[in-house]
């Protein structure tokens, strides 16, 4: 029996950006732009892609720029009307979301990721549902969250997205304890929150994407404090490796960390070499970039 659709997805988006301080003092991270797309925006496009229908975005104060971006901007809209730029309004169009499609909660505390995902517990209700960190962008061919959705169809279970990553870049991340691999697909026997250093289980690192059931907002309820004295999504999910409804699924596609100064500006180069109207003029100049660089050394 196929499990039931995915079609809520949770954006946890409170955080307070400060590594992009001082950008983030009065804009919120993930307006920050990616060529000329802001971070939310790619993340979105992939929720949709994956069939959710309803988001469900975390805030916190300091975020209302979010909200306006999905709204529509009538003035803006009748000036590129009346100006003729039906490109560019189109382009506007698909930032639009339809009435009640989206839904904004307060997270008051930052308390953590855990946290913020159970702030949208009365949203989810008894349904599966999505969630995606839009710091974690994911460059492929068929969106990540799709892929994973397939996943999630096959096992029926929890699916979260996973990456080989260095031993010493463990500690970063949620890390899987590997019960059987099954190459794309890996089942889980636990996992572990940012792990000390020589004690991960693996190298298999979860992603910012994640198909839940609703019983990992039960399991959030018990509000226990794990890993930096937060309330960790990750020890909320290893909680079901006993029922043997954990899985890691190695995606398909480059991720690239834009919570990260270094991982912004590595996604900025490969998504602007990737547009074709930015390709011939923006591998020129990095060529000459590399060329100077090299006559300099
Ligand atoms: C969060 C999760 C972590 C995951 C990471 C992926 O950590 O808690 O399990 O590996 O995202 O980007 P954060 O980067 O918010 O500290």
């Amino acid at each position: 029996m196929k499990p039931k659709k995915v079609t809520k997805a949770i954006f946890p988006v409170a955080g307070l950006g400060t590594r992009f301080l001082p950008a983030t003092k009065s804009i919120p991270k993930e307006i920050m732009t990616l060529v000329d797309r802001p971070l939310i925006q790619y993340a979105i496009d992939e929720a949709r892609a994956a069939g959710i229908k309803e988001f469900i975005f975390v805030t916190s104060r300091g975020k209302s720029a979010l909200e306006d971006y999905f709204d529509v901007a009538p003035e803006l809209e009748s000036a590129l009307r009346k100006a003729g730029k039906d490109q560019l309004l189109d382009i506007l169009k698909e930032t639009n979301m339809d009435s009640g499609a989206i839904a904004y909660i307060r997270q008051n505390r930052p308390m953590g990721l855990g946290h913020a995902v159970w702030c949208a517990r009365r949203l989810i209700g008894n349904e599966p549902f999505a969630v995606l960190l839009p710091d974690d962008v994911i460059a492929a061919e068929k969106p990540c969250l799709a892929q994973m959705v397939d996943a999630y169809e096959q096992t029926g279970g929890n699916v979260v997205a996973a990456m080989e990553v260095a031993p010493e870049k463990t500690s970063s991340y949620g890390v899987l304890d590997i019960a059987e691999d099954m190459g794309s697909i890996v089942k889980a026997k636990g996992m572990v929150e940012k792990p000390k250093a020589g004690t991960a289980p693996s190298n298999l690192a979860v992603i910012g994407r994640y198909i839940l059931t609703p019983k990992i907002m039960t399991n959030l309820n018990k509000m226990k404090q794990g890993a930096g004295g937060e309330i960790q999504l990750t020890d909320a999910i290893a909680e079901e490796v006993k029922s043997g409804k954990v899985f890691g699924y190695r995606f398909r596609g480059q991720r690239y960390d834009c919570g990260s100064k270094a991982g912004f500006l590595q996604a900025t180069v490969a998504f602007g070499l990737a547009r074709p109207d930015l390709r011939d003029e923006f591998a020129s100049y990095l060529n000459d970039m590399i060329a100077l660089q090299k006559a300099a050394q």
